[in-house]
């Protein structure tokens, strides 16, 4: 599938991304969809879109250095990008349940309290970005 077709016909406000590390970078596939949703040049999906950045690992501190891989990806990509809060989630058997439900209840928190920071971030990208009428 060429994933420029998806950005292309279903518009987002922002983009969340959510992710493991490999090899310390990031996962080929992601590499891949980001590639081809910023080309051809000149319709580079990600430009002025407001992101961020969630990583999740077995290691405590796993996919930090990824997360830099992507940011670096990103600015490149010209997407204002939420650098604080960082997240980096420690994978643990059932820490999602079946249903989706976190079943951590300082996790959950964490990711409420940084889903309302993305959120006002996003809303200042676009006081100072105003959308294209
Ligand atoms: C090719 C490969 C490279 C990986 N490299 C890292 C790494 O650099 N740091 C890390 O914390 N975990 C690494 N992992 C473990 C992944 O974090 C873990 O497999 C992932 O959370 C599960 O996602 P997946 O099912 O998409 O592989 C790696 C896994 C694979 C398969």
């Amino acid at each position: 599938m060429n994933p420029s077709h998806l950005c292309a016909t279903t518009p987002v406000d922002a983009m969340l991304f959510v992710t493991p590390e490999y090899n310390c970078s990031i996962p080929g596939a992601l590499k891949n969809a980001i590639d081809w949703a910023s080309r051809p040049w000149g319709q580079n999906a990600f430009s002025r879109k407001p992101s961020a950045i969630i990583g999740t690992s077995p290691g405590s501190i796993g996919t930090a250095v990824g997360q830099q891989h992507l940011k670096s990806i990103l600015s490149f990509c010209n997407s204002p990008q939420m650098n604080a809060i960082e997240a980096y989630i420690q994978f643990t058997p059932n820490l999602i349940t079946d249903e989706g439900e976190i079943s951590n209840d300082s996790t959950r928190e964490f990711l409420r309290n940084y889903m309302a920071e993305f959120e006002g971030f996003i809303g200042r990208v676009y006081r100072a970005y105003p959308k294209p009428a």
